[in-house]
């Protein structure tokens, strides 16, 4: 189903499902022989969901190269190199965000993020989580059934991103006095072009100086033959099919064109570092994801982030 300006979803569902995806490639990262990734709550949390797909992929009862269709270059077996070398990175601009003397951070769109719960925060920080209220209360209630106890002062703001979040995340006792460091994993392409530019603008006007922002770009398709790429993702998805789960995943993502995220950030006054998954997954030691024409390459998904200097 196409999306719409006010839909919502839960974890099993449109977008909220692609949350239970990454997570689910997080659980395999953890179990990688590489070991790159520790995230111990990403497989309870997909079971608990209970899309058996993905709690078969997890938990390695379903092989990704059994699934993935050998003419898109569109595969779940990438993804789960892709997802240890971008949560090492945003897992790393939080350390260093810390380091630097920053107490408050906000995680957009968290899905099935438990950063809250399994990284060392120092005692006295502050963590907001955005996203749809299904997706926030779903995973606070499975993490508390599970015992898991936030490792920082956690406050949930059950609120979508396309509405006025900063109010609501005002309410839940964010300060705009305190430097912030922010971030936006795996959402912009979910957003339309217009949504992305107002996020923006509105961190940019919530953040005291010295914040920073750890992002996720959408690659350039202004190259991408774009029929050919959703013909390349519907190939893939049909297998899914097959194989007992329902998504069209070419219907979720807004196309498009966008602004660039760097040199948005950088007229708000941001000054930002970019990084290509291709380099992320070189810089870990991780093989190269093969880039294709016909799909949207995950190798060329960019990283930034910024500082802002006002
Ligand atoms: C691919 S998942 C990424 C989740 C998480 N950042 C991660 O990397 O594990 C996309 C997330 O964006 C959230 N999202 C997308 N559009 C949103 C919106 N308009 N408002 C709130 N959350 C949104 C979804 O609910 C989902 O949790």
């Amino acid at each position: 189903m196409p999306r719409t300006d006010n839909d919502t979803w839960d974890l099993a569902t449109s977008v909220g499902a692609t949350a239970t995806m990454v997570a689910a490639a997080r659980a395999i990262a953890t179990k990688a022989p590489h070991r790159l990734i520790e995230d111990r709550f990403a497989e309870p949390l997909v079971r608990a969901v209970g899309v058996d797909f993905f709690t078969r992929w997890a938990s390695g009862d379903l092989v990704a190269a059994d699934v993935d269709d050998d003419e898109s270059g569109w595969k779940l077996e990438h993804m789960p190199d892709a997802m240890a070398a971008r949560t090492r990175f945003f897992d790393t601009f939080f350390q260093e965000a810390t380091q630097a003397g920053i107490r408050q951070a906000v995680i957009l769109a968290s899905g099935l993020d438990a950063r809250a719960y399994r990284l060392a925060w120092p005692a006295d920080m502050t963590v907001f989580e955005i996203d749809q209220p299904q997706v926030i209360e779903f995973k606070t209630a499975t993490l508390a059934a599970l015992g898991a106890v936030p490792k920082a002062d956690l406050r949930v703001v059950a609120v979508d991103l396309r509405h006025d979040w900063p109010k609501a995340l005002l309410r839940a006792g964010f300060d705009t006095s305190r430097p912030t460091a922010w971030i936006a994993e795996g959402l912009f392409g979910y957003l339309p072009p217009a949504a992305q530019d107002r996020l923006l603008d509105n961190i940019t006007a919530l953040s005291a100086d010295g914040s920073r922002l750890g992002c996720e770009a959408v690659p350039d398709m202004s190259q991408l033959d774009l029929e050919k790429a959703r013909e390349m993702m519907r190939r893939a998805t049909a297998r899914w099919r097959q194989h007992g789960f329902d998504l069209e995943f070419a219907d979720l993502g807004y196309e498009g064109e966008r602004n660039d995220v760097g040199a948005y950030l950088n007229r708000l006054g941001w000054r930002s570092a970019a990084i290509r998954m291709s380099q992320l997954l070189a810089d870990n030691g991780i093989a190269a994801i093969p880039q294709t024409n016909d799909s949207v390459s995950v190798a060329d998904t960019i990283y930034y982030s910024s500082v802002l200097s006002v």
